[in-house]
């Protein structure tokens, strides 16, 4: 068995995603490490001459996309996709996922809402049996951010923990932006035991523009690590 290192574990679930690529399709691209490998991939088929649709979920992926000479659009043109390929900083054998430690989990939504199939690309560190290890992203408007964070650690404590809600800094000592101008609150929850509640709870939470549950989105999950590619869900 050749050990994979995670960043080849990674290329490898991106590769397996690769393969579900048909010409004309309108794919939706993921945002983070994992998801940059599927978009260099997405740009061999496009170098090679398949003609595509692409969608991006960052500023970050589109840039990668153009210099790759990936043909975007965006969801106003295309509002409905075949297939988006993304990563996740945390799944379950449900499929839930944790997304959203790039920053990106707004369009990442939107767009995975949009396509007929999201599919998730990662390697097997990501797998939990509970929600919660990797810190949940909320995405709140910079008006009213104390209140908002109170509100949003008051229904993080539902998860019977009680990890502090950080405020995202960036690089440079300023609060960490998202693409849409929106702050990012880190929520250590520990354990989300009922995801569910703790998703309905946080979208009805004035401040809250989308949290990082992604609940009922992915049809699959590709998990690669040195023993090959595993599916969860269906890629059909
Ligand atoms: C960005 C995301 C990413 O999909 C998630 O952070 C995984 O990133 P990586 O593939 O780099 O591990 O949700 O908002």
């Amino acid at each position: 068995m050749t050990v994979l290192s995670v960043d080849e574990a990674k290329r490898l679930a991106a590769a397996r995603a690769a393969e579900l690529i048909r010409p004309g399709m309108k794919l939706g691209l993921g945002t983070g490490s994992t998801a940059k490998h599927f978009v260099d991939l997405v740009g061999e088929k496009v170098k090679a001459g398949m003609d595509l649709i692409c969608v991006p979920t960052s500023e970050q992926t589109a840039a990668q996309a153009r210099a790759l000479g990936i043909r975007l659009s965006t969801l106003d043109e295309t509002p409905e996709l075949d297939l988006t390929v993304d990563g996740a900083d945390e799944f379950d054998t449900k499929m839930r996922l944790i997304k959203g430690g790039g920053g990106a989990l707004l369009r990442e939504k939107i767009v995975a809402a949009a396509s007929k199939k999201m599919i998730v690309i990662t390697d097997r560190s990501k797998q939990v049996e509970v929600l919660g290890k990797f810190p949940l992203p909320v995405e709140v408007v910079p008006f009213g951010l104390e209140a908002t964070r109170r509100r949003v650690e008051k229904i993080c404590r539902m998860t019977g923990t009680r990890g502090p809600v950080k405020l995202r800094m960036g690089a440079d000592g300023k609060p960490f932006l998202t693409d849409g101008g929106h702050y990012i609150l880190d929520c250590e929850c520990g354990m989300i035991s009922y995801p569910d509640a703790v998703a309905t709870a946080l979208a009805a939470t004035p401040g809250v523009v989308e949290h990082g549950l992604f609940i009922g989105l992915a049809k699959a999950v590709i998990v690669a690590d040195s023993a090959g590619v595993d599916i969860i869900g269906d890629l059909g």
